[in-house]
Protein backbone atom coordinates (compact mmCIF):
# COMPACT_ATOMS: atom_id res chain seq x y z
CA UNK A 1 0.00 0.00 0.00
CA UNK A 2 1.27 3.66 -0.58
CA UNK A 3 -0.42 6.34 1.77
CA UNK A 4 -0.41 10.17 1.40
CA UNK A 5 1.98 11.71 3.82
CA UNK A 6 3.83 14.64 5.14
CA UNK A 7 6.88 15.45 6.56
CA UNK A 8 9.66 18.27 7.30
CA UNK A 9 12.72 19.44 8.82
CA UNK A 10 14.31 22.73 10.01
CA UNK A 11 17.15 25.00 8.95
CA UNK A 12 20.38 25.17 10.93
CA UNK A 13 22.83 27.71 12.25
CA UNK A 14 26.25 27.21 12.66
CA UNK A 15 26.96 29.26 15.93
CA UNK A 16 30.61 28.25 15.75
CA UNK A 17 33.25 26.59 13.98
CA UNK A 18 32.05 26.39 10.43
CA UNK A 19 34.76 25.49 7.77
CA UNK A 20 37.05 24.66 10.80
CA UNK A 21 34.72 21.60 11.53
CA UNK A 22 35.75 20.44 7.53
CA UNK A 23 39.38 19.90 8.36
CA UNK A 24 38.79 18.40 11.82
CA UNK A 25 37.94 20.93 14.58
CA UNK A 26 34.58 20.80 16.46
CA UNK A 27 31.76 23.29 15.84
CA UNK A 28 28.52 24.06 17.79
CA UNK A 29 25.43 24.20 15.42
CA UNK A 30 21.87 24.56 16.18
CA UNK A 31 18.24 23.90 14.55
CA UNK A 32 15.89 26.96 13.55
CA UNK A 33 12.75 24.88 13.63
CA UNK A 34 10.44 27.84 12.57
CA UNK A 35 12.76 27.64 9.33
CA UNK A 36 11.68 24.38 7.70
CA UNK A 37 11.55 22.52 4.49
CA UNK A 38 8.09 20.43 3.69
CA UNK A 39 7.31 17.90 1.77
CA UNK A 40 3.62 16.54 0.98
CA UNK A 41 3.06 13.56 -1.00
CA UNK A 42 -0.09 12.73 -2.80
CA UNK A 43 -1.37 9.52 -4.32
CA UNK A 44 -1.61 9.97 -8.04
CA UNK A 45 -2.76 7.19 -10.88
CA UNK A 46 -1.35 4.11 -11.52
CA UNK A 47 1.57 4.46 -13.92
CA UNK A 48 2.26 7.83 -13.34
CA UNK A 49 5.68 7.30 -10.97
CA UNK A 50 6.79 9.59 -8.99
CA UNK A 51 6.89 13.25 -9.32
CA UNK A 52 8.85 15.67 -7.65
CA UNK A 53 6.80 19.22 -7.64
CA UNK A 54 9.61 21.29 -6.59
CA UNK A 55 7.93 24.31 -8.63
CA UNK A 56 8.69 27.32 -6.08
CA UNK A 57 12.52 26.29 -6.59
CA UNK A 58 11.91 25.51 -10.17
CA UNK A 59 12.37 22.34 -10.45
CA UNK A 60 10.17 19.65 -11.77
CA UNK A 61 11.56 16.25 -11.70
CA UNK A 62 9.33 12.65 -12.83
CA UNK A 63 11.07 9.19 -11.97
CA UNK A 64 9.07 6.27 -13.75
CA UNK A 65 10.89 3.01 -12.95
CA UNK A 66 13.36 1.60 -15.93
CA UNK A 67 13.80 5.50 -17.21
CA UNK A 68 16.75 7.61 -16.98
CA UNK A 69 16.58 9.74 -14.20
CA UNK A 70 17.84 13.26 -13.80
CA UNK A 71 21.30 13.69 -12.15
CA UNK A 72 19.72 16.01 -9.49
CA UNK A 73 19.72 15.96 -5.64
CA UNK A 74 16.35 15.43 -4.97
CA UNK A 75 16.15 12.34 -7.67
CA UNK A 76 18.72 11.26 -5.95
CA UNK A 77 17.50 11.15 -2.48
CA UNK A 78 14.40 9.34 -3.61
CA UNK A 79 15.74 6.92 -5.06
CA UNK A 80 18.67 6.00 -2.44
CA UNK A 81 16.09 5.89 0.45
CA UNK A 82 13.15 3.68 -1.68
CA UNK A 83 16.01 1.30 -2.69
CA UNK A 84 17.16 1.06 0.24
CA UNK A 85 13.99 0.46 2.17
CA UNK A 86 13.21 -2.18 -0.81
CA UNK A 87 10.37 -0.07 -2.62
CA UNK A 88 9.48 0.20 -6.18
CA UNK A 89 8.88 3.90 -7.66
CA UNK A 90 5.48 4.69 -5.90
CA UNK A 91 2.56 6.78 -8.02
CA UNK A 92 2.98 9.63 -5.56
CA UNK A 93 3.58 13.40 -6.76
CA UNK A 94 5.62 14.91 -3.44
CA UNK A 95 5.65 18.84 -3.57
CA UNK A 96 8.44 20.12 -2.11
CA UNK A 97 8.45 24.06 -0.20
CA UNK A 98 11.14 25.77 1.49
CA UNK A 99 10.80 28.58 4.09
CA UNK A 100 14.73 28.20 4.20
CA UNK A 101 16.55 30.36 2.14
CA UNK A 102 18.61 28.90 -0.68
CA UNK A 103 22.55 28.84 -0.68
CA UNK A 104 22.65 30.68 2.28
CA UNK A 105 24.43 29.11 5.18
CA UNK A 106 21.58 27.72 6.46
CA UNK A 107 21.56 24.09 5.20
CA UNK A 108 18.51 24.25 3.07
CA UNK A 109 19.83 21.32 0.91
CA UNK A 110 20.04 18.77 3.79
CA UNK A 111 16.71 20.12 4.98
CA UNK A 112 14.37 19.41 1.75
CA UNK A 113 16.33 16.01 1.09
CA UNK A 114 15.57 14.84 5.01
CA UNK A 115 12.09 15.96 4.41
CA UNK A 116 11.69 14.78 0.87
CA UNK A 117 13.34 11.18 2.26
CA UNK A 118 10.78 10.70 5.10
CA UNK A 119 7.80 11.82 3.69
CA UNK A 120 8.98 8.79 0.92
CA UNK A 121 9.89 6.72 3.87
CA UNK A 122 6.07 7.40 5.69
CA UNK A 123 4.28 6.76 2.26
CA UNK A 124 5.60 3.39 1.67
CA UNK A 125 4.81 2.56 5.31
CA UNK A 126 8.60 2.21 6.42
CA UNK A 127 10.29 2.75 8.96
CA UNK A 128 13.82 4.10 9.42
CA UNK A 129 15.59 5.52 12.75
CA UNK A 130 17.37 9.03 12.60
CA UNK A 131 20.50 7.65 12.50
CA UNK A 132 20.43 6.17 9.39
CA UNK A 133 18.61 8.78 7.37
CA UNK A 134 21.73 11.03 8.49
CA UNK A 135 23.65 8.45 6.90
CA UNK A 136 21.31 8.76 3.84
CA UNK A 137 20.79 12.25 3.63
CA UNK A 138 24.89 12.74 3.89
CA UNK A 139 25.57 10.25 0.88
CA UNK A 140 23.41 12.80 -1.16
CA UNK A 141 25.17 15.92 0.56
CA UNK A 142 28.97 14.41 -0.20
CA UNK A 143 27.64 13.20 -3.86
CA UNK A 144 26.38 17.06 -4.84
CA UNK A 145 27.98 19.44 -3.03
CA UNK A 146 31.83 17.92 -2.52
CA UNK A 147 33.49 17.72 1.04
CA UNK A 148 30.97 18.11 4.01
CA UNK A 149 31.98 17.80 7.17
CA UNK A 150 28.60 16.56 7.90
CA UNK A 151 27.53 19.11 10.54
CA UNK A 152 24.17 20.43 8.47
CA UNK A 153 22.47 16.74 8.15
CA UNK A 154 23.24 16.07 11.39
CA UNK A 155 21.38 19.24 12.73
CA UNK A 156 18.92 18.61 10.59
CA UNK A 157 17.79 15.36 10.71
CA UNK A 158 18.31 15.30 14.84
CA UNK A 159 16.88 18.51 15.17
CA UNK A 160 18.73 19.49 18.65
CA UNK A 161 21.39 21.28 19.18
CA UNK A 162 24.77 19.47 18.67
CA UNK A 163 28.90 19.49 19.58
CA UNK A 164 30.25 17.82 16.51
CA UNK A 165 33.67 17.01 15.34
CA UNK A 166 33.60 15.17 11.95
CA UNK A 167 33.85 11.32 12.20
CA UNK A 168 32.74 11.40 15.66
CA UNK A 169 28.99 10.77 17.04
CA UNK A 170 27.69 13.65 17.48
CA UNK A 171 27.35 15.09 21.37
CA UNK A 172 24.00 16.97 22.50
CA UNK A 173 24.86 20.58 23.31
CA UNK A 174 24.20 21.24 27.22
CA UNK A 175 22.52 24.95 27.25
CA UNK A 176 22.13 26.50 30.62
CA UNK A 177 20.39 29.87 29.46
CA UNK A 178 18.72 30.04 26.61
CA UNK A 179 20.13 32.21 23.76
CA UNK A 180 18.43 34.34 21.72
CA UNK A 181 19.54 35.65 18.16
CA UNK A 182 18.96 36.73 15.13
CA UNK A 183 19.95 35.91 11.70
CA UNK A 184 20.54 38.01 9.23
CA UNK A 185 20.25 37.18 5.36
CA UNK A 186 22.05 39.28 3.13
CA UNK A 187 19.85 38.38 0.49
CA UNK A 188 23.21 36.94 -1.42
CA UNK A 189 23.17 33.79 -2.23
CA UNK A 190 26.30 31.82 -2.23
CA UNK A 191 28.21 28.35 -3.16
CA UNK A 192 29.35 26.60 0.29
CA UNK A 193 31.37 24.57 -2.18
CA UNK A 194 33.43 27.21 -3.52
CA UNK A 195 33.91 28.76 -0.33
CA UNK A 196 34.99 25.15 1.31
CA UNK A 197 37.06 24.78 -2.09
CA UNK A 198 38.75 28.46 -1.24
CA UNK A 199 39.46 27.23 2.54
CA UNK A 200 41.52 24.05 0.96
CA UNK A 201 43.02 26.20 -1.51
CA UNK A 202 44.19 28.77 0.88
CA UNK A 203 46.02 25.88 2.84
CA UNK A 204 47.65 24.56 0.50
CA UNK A 205 49.24 27.81 -0.38
CA UNK A 206 49.66 28.57 3.30
CA UNK A 207 49.47 25.25 5.13
CA UNK A 208 51.21 26.80 8.68
CA UNK A 209 49.33 29.90 9.30
CA UNK A 210 45.71 28.38 8.06
CA UNK A 211 46.57 25.26 9.83
CA UNK A 212 47.27 27.50 12.63
CA UNK A 213 43.97 29.60 12.29
CA UNK A 214 41.68 26.40 12.34
CA UNK A 215 43.02 25.35 15.53
CA UNK A 216 42.34 29.38 17.21
CA UNK A 217 39.20 28.63 16.11
CA UNK A 218 39.12 24.63 17.73
CA UNK A 219 39.81 26.02 20.81
CA UNK A 220 37.24 29.06 20.84
CA UNK A 221 34.70 26.18 19.90
CA UNK A 222 35.59 24.66 23.13
CA UNK A 223 35.75 27.69 25.27
CA UNK A 224 32.17 28.64 23.41
CA UNK A 225 30.93 24.86 24.92
CA UNK A 226 31.60 25.74 28.10
CA UNK A 227 30.04 29.12 28.57
CA UNK A 228 26.83 27.36 26.45
CA UNK A 229 26.88 24.84 29.27
CA UNK A 230 27.24 26.94 32.34
CA UNK A 231 24.56 29.53 30.92
CA UNK A 232 27.24 32.43 30.68
CA UNK A 233 25.49 33.92 27.49
CA UNK A 234 27.40 37.18 27.43
CA UNK A 235 30.77 36.13 27.55
CA UNK A 236 29.79 34.16 23.81
CA UNK A 237 29.68 37.72 22.12
CA UNK A 238 33.67 38.20 22.27
CA UNK A 239 33.96 34.43 20.99
CA UNK A 240 31.39 35.33 17.92
CA UNK A 241 33.21 38.22 17.24
CA UNK A 242 36.79 36.96 17.53
CA UNK A 243 35.26 33.57 15.51
CA UNK A 244 34.13 35.69 12.48
CA UNK A 245 37.56 37.34 12.20
CA UNK A 246 39.45 34.35 11.61
CA UNK A 247 36.34 32.85 9.21
CA UNK A 248 37.37 36.80 7.21
CA UNK A 249 40.89 35.56 7.29
CA UNK A 250 40.00 32.67 5.84
CA UNK A 251 38.27 34.69 3.10
CA UNK A 252 35.09 33.22 3.59
CA UNK A 253 33.67 36.87 4.54
CA UNK A 254 31.80 39.36 2.45
CA UNK A 255 31.73 43.26 2.34
CA UNK A 256 27.92 42.59 2.79
CA UNK A 257 28.42 40.17 6.14
CA UNK A 258 30.72 42.44 7.27
CA UNK A 259 28.31 45.56 6.88
CA UNK A 260 25.73 43.03 9.12
CA UNK A 261 28.16 42.16 11.39
CA UNK A 262 28.89 45.75 12.75
CA UNK A 263 26.06 47.31 12.45
CA UNK A 264 24.49 44.39 14.88
CA UNK A 265 27.32 45.37 17.52
CA UNK A 266 26.75 49.20 16.63
CA UNK A 267 22.97 48.32 17.67
CA UNK A 268 23.72 46.38 21.11
CA UNK A 269 24.65 42.85 20.23
CA UNK A 270 26.46 40.88 22.29
CA UNK A 271 28.46 39.48 19.72
CA UNK A 272 28.10 38.53 15.57
CA UNK A 273 29.16 36.32 13.09
CA UNK A 274 28.71 34.90 9.69
CA UNK A 275 26.98 31.79 9.68
CA UNK A 276 27.86 28.48 7.31
CA UNK A 277 29.50 28.74 4.25
CA UNK A 278 29.70 32.75 3.94
CA UNK A 279 30.96 34.43 1.09
CA UNK A 280 26.74 35.63 1.12
CA UNK A 281 24.37 33.87 2.82
CA UNK A 282 23.67 34.48 6.74
CA UNK A 283 24.82 36.69 9.30
CA UNK A 284 23.83 35.80 13.38
CA UNK A 285 23.69 38.62 16.27
CA UNK A 286 23.63 37.17 19.72
CA UNK A 287 21.08 39.54 21.55
CA UNK A 288 19.60 40.10 24.97
CA UNK A 289 16.09 39.61 24.62
CA UNK A 290 15.39 43.56 25.20
CA UNK A 291 17.90 44.67 22.48
CA UNK A 292 16.22 42.31 19.41
CA UNK A 293 14.15 45.19 17.79
CA UNK A 294 16.93 47.15 17.51
CA UNK A 295 19.23 44.94 16.14
CA UNK A 296 16.66 43.71 13.81
CA UNK A 297 16.34 47.69 12.65
CA UNK A 298 20.03 47.99 12.75
CA UNK A 299 19.97 44.94 10.07
CA UNK A 300 17.51 45.82 8.06
CA UNK A 301 18.70 49.43 7.94
CA UNK A 302 22.21 47.97 6.92
CA UNK A 303 20.84 46.11 3.88
CA UNK A 304 19.54 42.75 5.34
CA UNK A 305 17.01 41.10 3.05
CA UNK A 306 15.05 39.42 5.66
CA UNK A 307 15.84 38.75 9.52
CA UNK A 308 14.16 35.94 11.55
CA UNK A 309 14.70 35.36 15.18
CA UNK A 310 15.47 32.25 16.47
CA UNK A 311 15.77 30.88 20.41
CA UNK A 312 17.85 27.80 21.73
CA UNK A 313 16.28 27.04 24.87
CA UNK A 314 18.06 25.59 27.90
CA UNK A 315 18.56 22.22 27.93
CA UNK A 316 20.42 19.88 30.55
O1 LIG B 1 26.58 26.75 4.05
P1 LIG B 1 26.07 25.56 4.76
O2 LIG B 1 24.74 25.72 5.37
O3 LIG B 1 26.10 24.35 3.87
O4 LIG B 1 27.09 25.26 5.98
C1 LIG B 1 28.40 24.84 5.63
C2 LIG B 1 29.27 24.61 6.83
C3 LIG B 1 30.74 24.41 6.45
O5 LIG B 1 31.47 24.20 7.65
C4 LIG B 1 31.30 25.63 5.73
C5 LIG B 1 30.92 23.21 5.52
C6 LIG B 1 30.73 21.87 6.20
O6 LIG B 1 30.54 20.90 5.46
O7 LIG B 1 30.80 21.77 7.43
Amino acid sequence: MIYAAEASAPAKIILFGEHAVVHGQPAIAAPVSSLRAIAQATLQPVGTGLLLDASDLGEQIRILSGQPVADHPLARAALLCLEAVGADIPDLAVRLRSQIPIASGLGSGAALTAALMRSLISAVDATVPNTTLNEWVYEVEREFHGTPSGIDNTVVVFERPLYFVRGQAPSLLTVGQPITLLIGDTGIRSSTKEAVGGVHALLAARPDETRARFQTIGALVRTAREFIAAGDVSALGPLMLENHRLLQDLTVSSPELDILVEAAVAAGALGAKLSGGGRGGNMIALCDPDREDSVRAALFFAGAARVFSTRIDAHA
